[in-house]
């Protein structure tokens, strides 16, 4: 069985799982030859286009794993009956983290007081608390989950908000969103770049949104209308921490840098000390769950159900 990693250090842990598997290391440069045998693809982590286009030369290939939790990227490269499987969970503890910091940061004003150190200037004045907050999560998945674990030791109320309402677990639909939104204090977006939530954040969206409050985006830059946010920003109606952008990377002279009250930083959430180990564990057990004809774990589209050896029904439906 041939696997591709995007790690060395994932080669040995991946040998091990059976005799009869071969791992070759593709970063996105260098295509090994063993092109034509890859049945189980593991792809780099901030990957480009250009380094997906080789699923087209797979003919074998029957799973596609990446190493993000988001998969937009990698759904035009998906080639028919093959599955594709994300990294969900992976990312949850530093994207988190990374949301919290963003929250805390912004509403105590540390960009603030860190430029006023540059300048050796000691100014202190009264600035929002997290605590007694209200956070609306938009996107209540396993990133929201792990997000509201973390907000509650701060005092803040948490809105769990998803694509289907789940009364049972205190989640509310999309549809019930423009109510939800005028009380907030904090929106946190952390779902998937999608048709439906794409520019979701829109006029209308910032517009209800209560006055000064604040916009977390560690989802997808793309959710938001960045056209949309500026002008918001521009009459202090909202203030924003972001993760992500639309551009993304963001063009050196692009208006949103220089935006008031604004915080941004650059697609990092869940690119942290975390990461390298969580994504070697969650190899290490699909190629396992593969090689040994178990279902695989964090199916997003294709077929879900294949093993090693077996041809690929290419008739297979894509989600
Ligand atoms: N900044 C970073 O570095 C970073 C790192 C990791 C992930 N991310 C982003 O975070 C996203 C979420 O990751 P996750 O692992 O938490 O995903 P997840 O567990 O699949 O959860 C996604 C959540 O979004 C909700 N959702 C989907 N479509 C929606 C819509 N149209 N309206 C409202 N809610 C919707 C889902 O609702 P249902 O359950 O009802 O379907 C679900 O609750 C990823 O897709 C990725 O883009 C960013």
């Amino acid at each position: 069985v041939r696997i591709w990693v995007p790690y060395s250090e994932f080669v040995a842990d991946v040998e091990a799982l059976a005799p009869d598997i071969e791992v070759d290391v593709y970063k996105g440069d260098t295509v090994p030859a063993s092109i034509g045998d890859v049945e189980f693809f593991v792809t780099p982590y901030a990957v480009t286009p250009e380094a997906l286009v080789v699923t087209a030369d797979m003919p074998r290939l029957r799973v596609m794993q990446t190493l993000s939790a988001g998969y937009e990227h990698a759904l035009p490269y998906l080639p028919a009956g093959v599955t594709l499987c994300n990294a969900r969970g992976v990312h949850d503890a530093s994207t988190a983290e990374l949301a919290l910091a963003l929250m805390l940061a912004s509403l105590r004003r540390i960009p603030e007081f860190v430029r006023n150190q540059e300048r050796h200037e000691w100014r202190g004045a009264q600035y929002p608390a997290l605590a007694d907050k209200h956070v609306l999560i938009l996107g209540y998945g396993s990133i929201g989950a792990a997000i509201e674990q973390r907000l509650l030791p701060f005092e803040a109320t948490v809105t769990r908000v998803a694509r289907r309402p789940r009364p049972q677990d205190g989640v509310h639909g999309i549809a019930e969103l423009p109510h939800l939104l005028s009380s907030a204090d904090v929106v946190v977006l952390v779902m998937p770049l999608t048709a439906e939530t794409k520019r979701l954040v829109d006029a209308d969206f910032l517009a209800r949104m209560k006055t000064g409050a604040l916009l977390v985006n560690v989802a997808r830059g793309g959710i938001v209308d960045t056209d949309a946010l500026l002008d918001a920003l521009e009459v202090g109606a909202v203030r924003a921490a972001l993760d992500v952008t639309d551009p993304e990377p963001l063009p050196e002279d692009h208006p949103l840098w220089d935006a008031p009250g604004i915080l941004i930083s650059p697609h990092v959430g869940g690119n942290s000390s975390a990461f390298l180990p969580r994504a070697h564990r969650l190899v290490r057990e699909q190629v396992a769950r593969f090689v040994n004809g178990e279902p695989l774990a964090n199916v997003v589209a294709g077929p879900g159900v294949v093993s090693s050896g077996t041809p690929r029904d290419v008739g297979a439906a894509r989600e």
